[in-house]
């Protein structure tokens, strides 16, 4: 079966409004032509707005970078799937590391954004992913299995192939220092065989992104593996030209 790559830049705290407006208008051209690519922006819930008015018809998809896993509620400064979804947001980045670590996000609280997204037609993107410390211990697939099938234990087997799953390692992210092809089809291909375990027919249409100092030196290769299906980018997609020659990598 073959999958759409889906190659998504994550914004995390950077831009407003006016930048991401800028941002836009240099991107759409740039990925007007780019074909059997799905492109996917990562924005601060206050851009979103702006970037679904100024994406409509165009290519590009727009996500949030979290949400919580209620309907309403008192739960101060958080924001849920409906209200996502009456935006028209496309999806959402859930689990990324640094929520994990920063902000306490756990595998349970995740189980359950997952399924939230997917109630709200939105579309999750799981991040999941290993330390430094976790990998020279030998504990990278324990680790892998862990955030997989904890983050997916809500989602009936049906549905699984549409979550997409960002194996991120933690060691990669905003350090200049990226997964050799050979770790990164390992842990890809490890991630799809945990969701084979429930479903063969779901793990063949999930994607698998990687991310972690993606950049346009280094995307053809990463691209090019076998169980790679796209890339959440961080840096490299701050700027329009940079993102859209990874675009260009993928297609
Ligand atoms: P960098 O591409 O800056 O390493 O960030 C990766 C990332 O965390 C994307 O979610």
């Amino acid at each position: 079966m073959s999958r759409t790559p889906l190659i998504a830049g994550n914004w995390k705290m950077h831009k407003t409004v006016e930048e991401a407006e800028d941002f836009i208008q240099g991107l759409l051209p740039r990925v007007y032509a780019a074909d059997g690519v799905d492109v996917g922006l990562c924005a601060p819930f206050t851009a979103l707005t702006a970037l679904i008015d100024s994406t409509r018809g165009s290519r590009v998809e727009v996500y949030a970078q979290n949400m919580h896993q209620a309907e309403s509620g008192a739960f101060t400064g958080e924001i849920s799937a409906g209200m996502l979804a009456e935006l028209e947001v496309h999806g959402a980045v859930l689990g990324h590391s640094e929520r994990r670590e920063h902000f306490g996000e756990t595998d349970a609280a995740l189980a359950e954004k997952v399924v939230a997204a997917l109630g709200a037609e939105l579309r999750p993107i799981l991040c999941v992913g290993e330390s430094q410390a976790e990998r020279e211990g030998g504990r990278m697939e324990e680790k892998l299995r862990t955030q997989v099938t904890e983050g997916l234990a809500k989602v009936p087997d049906e549905q699984l192939g549409d979550v997409v799953i960002a194996y991120e390692p933690i060691w990669a992210i905003g350090t200049g220092l990226t997964a050799s092809p050979e770790q990164a089809q390992e842990a890809c291909a490890y991630v799809r065989s945990l969701v084979a375990e429930r479903s063969a027919e779901q793990a063949e249409r999930l994607r698998v992104l990687y991310g972690g100092s993606m950049k346009p030196e280094n995307a053809a290769e990463l691209l090019a593996l076998p169980d790679c299906d796209g890339g959440l980018i961080g840096g490299a997609s701050l700027d329009p030209e940079s993102l859209g020659a990874i675009v260009d990598a993928a297609g």
